[in-house]
């Protein structure tokens, strides 16, 4: 436990990764790629459906291995499933015969570590869902139980939080909500961030910089940093130079033809 602590506090390597499925003649899902990620960055990655989004943050999170590359977490190479990264889906896959705090608190019971309660509260407090710490998942909103799947995620102090398109399903003034909120959060909780996502201005708003892939195979073809100083306010989306790297990953997409008008 103590080198795993070591190894999820430092960089995110991937060297010449590939991702192959069925073996030879199936569908090759990652082409030969290669980035780094900072401890505590946070990274959009946006791409066309079926690009393999899911199957790099698979990788990285070593619940699937790659045909051909290696990844590593600060000096140790992932050859397994790396504990203790929270994940979001955009299913929130709580529990709906557990309360809220029930929940929050299901990592500390499976992990056996005690004396969370107090993080619990205060997590719930963050993401403005406090006064549901005894309500069940089917009395809350959409909106409201992604901010309970990431409180869950983040209860252990993970150094990783990844995000797999967890606002897909919600409404656009609560998706930018939740967006106003993920940023906040990952000043206070310094937790390094992958976020996938189909929505350009959310991968802008959420990110140090965004990794725009290309179709399948997936690789990576471009890497924008963002600017834009934290705390971020939605009306930053306005401002010609959020406009113009919203303009940058939108042309990536016209020139491979999925994007097209
Ligand atoms: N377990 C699997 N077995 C076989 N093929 C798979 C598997 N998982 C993904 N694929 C294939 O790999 C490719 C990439 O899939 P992946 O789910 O990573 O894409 P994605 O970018 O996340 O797509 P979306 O935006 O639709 O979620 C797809 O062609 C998919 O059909
Ligand atoms: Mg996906």
């Amino acid at each position: 436990m103590k080198g795993f602590r070591q190894m999820v506090g430092g960089a995110i390597r991937l060297e010449r990764v590939e991702k192959t499925y069925g073996g030879a003649g199936g569908v090759q899902a990652i082409a030969p790629l290669s980035v780094e990620m900072r401890a505590g960055e946070a990274v959009s990655i946006v791409g066309p459906s079926g690009c393999g989004k899911s199957t790099l943050m698979r990788l990285i999170a070593g619940l699937d291995a790659p045909t051909r590359g290696t990844i590593s977490i600060g000096s140790t190479p992932v050859d397994g499933p790396v504990p203790d990264i929270g994940i979001v889906f955009q299913r929130d896959l709580l529990l709906e015969w557990r309360s809220v705090m029930g929940n929050v608190m299901l990592p500390a019971e499976i992990k056996r570590l005690a004396g969370l309660e107090v993080r619990a509260g205060e997590l719930l407090k963050e993401l403005d869902v406090a006064g549901f710490a005894g309500a069940y998942p089917w009395q809350l909103s959409g909106g409201m139980r992604q901010r309970v799947a990431i409180a869950r995620a983040l209860l252990t102090k993970p150094a990783l939080l990844f995000l797999d398109e967890p606002f897909s399903a919600l409404d656009a003034l609560t998706r930018d909500q939740m967006n106003v909120l993920l940023q906040r959060l990952q000043t206070t909780q310094h937790v390094t961030t992958l976020l996938i996502t189909h929505s350009i201005a959310e991968a802008i708003f959420c990110a140090d910089r965004v990794l725009v892939m290309s179709g399948r195979p997936g690789a990576i073809l471009d890497d924008i940093r963002v600017p834009f100083d934290r705390p971020r306010r939605l009306a930053v989306r306005e401002t010609p130079d959020f406009t113009a790297i919203g303009r940058r990953i939108r042309e990536h997409f016209e020139k491979a033809g999925v994007l097209v008008g």
